[in-house]
């Protein structure tokens, strides 16, 4: 493994040495039908409490597969798996308080399409037991947070893409998760939506401090983003580089025009193609 540092910055975020994520020595192979599967190999990564990772590679090079194992929804075939100094899984059976937790959101938002957008962001607050009226308050809150005041009472059927993304977003917020997954949240929204979403997951995590580990195609968004870009080999995945992003925070437009932040962006991109 490479591990690379393009720049650092006195902006970096101080994470006390606290680890967020730990994965060691971690395989993943999936065995089907027609044989094993080997998705990950070898994978050592330590993710810092309240750091941000994005996770880059080419199609089918495992990341989903990472982000899977790192939220407790699929065992690792070796190695550990730890979160906040837990391991999440013990002579293979999963510690659930060691994940209670996380806030995970995918591509698609998975809305329940009978509920008005407050009762889909509480529903995991409602599945906790809290009262209606404390999760409905937490829940108007929190699609404040989101930008989707005025929306609360609405159906996921009339909102547009980035909004329902959103209120995903929200619902994972909703237990104040200390590690929030994101698997290409943004990645079925258009340009202009999905720059103004960056900002606003910026702030998000800014001020919720939870760890996040984010899945993009987009080497732009991932530095965008990130503290650290972790790029992944195609199959079996490996960590091919691990690059400090280190440029002030927060980040705006601009700081997709500066030269740093292009630098950054060329070099990941000529990992990837050196790979194809
Ligand atoms: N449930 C599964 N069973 C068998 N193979 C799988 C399964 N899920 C993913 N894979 C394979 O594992 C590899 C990594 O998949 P994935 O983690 O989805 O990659 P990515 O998210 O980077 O596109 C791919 O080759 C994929 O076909
Ligand atoms: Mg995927």
């Amino acid at each position: 493994m490479t591990q690379q540092t393009v720049a650092r910055s006195e902006a970096a975020p101080d994470h006390g040495g606290a680890v967020g994520l730990r994965v060691s020595g971690m395989d993943k192979i999936y065995p089907t039908r027609r044989g094993r599967v080997e998705a990950l190999r070898g994978i050592d990564l330590d993710i810092g409490r309240g750091e941000f990772v994005s996770l880059v590679g080419r199609s089918g090079c495992g990341k989903t597969t990472l982000l899977r194992v790192l939220s407790g929804l699929l065992p690792p075939t070796a190695g550990t798996v730890e979160a906040g100094g837990r391991p999440v899984w013990v002579d293979g059976r999963r510690d659930d308080a060691a994940f209670a937790s996380f806030g995970l959101v995918f591509q698609e938002a998975n809305l329940f399409p009978w509920f008005s957008i407050t009762d889909n962001v509480a529903l995991p607050l409602k599945l906790r037991g809290e009262s209606t009226s404390s999760r409905r308050a937490r829940a108007r809150e929190l699609c404040g947070m989101v930008g989707l005041s005025g929306f609360e009472d609405s159906y996921p059927r009339e909102l547009s893409g980035g909004m329902r993304q959103r209120a995903a977003i929200a619902r994972a917020l909703a237990c104040d998760p200390s590690v929030l997954l994101m698997d290409e949240p943004f990645g079925a929204l258009d340009a202009l939506t999905r720059d103004r979403m960056n900002l606003e997951l910026q702030e998000i995590h800014a001020a919720s401090g939870a760890t996040v580990v984010f899945v993009t195609h987009s080497i732009p968004e991932a530095v965008f983003l990130a503290d650290r870009v972790v790029l992944l080999t195609p199959r079996p995945g490996r960590i091919r580089s691990v690059t400090e992003v280190g440029l002030a925070r927060p980040r705006s437009m601009e700081t997709e025009t500066g030269a740093g932040f292009q630098d950054i962006v060329r070099g990941l991109r000529r990992e990837l193609d050196e790979e194809s």
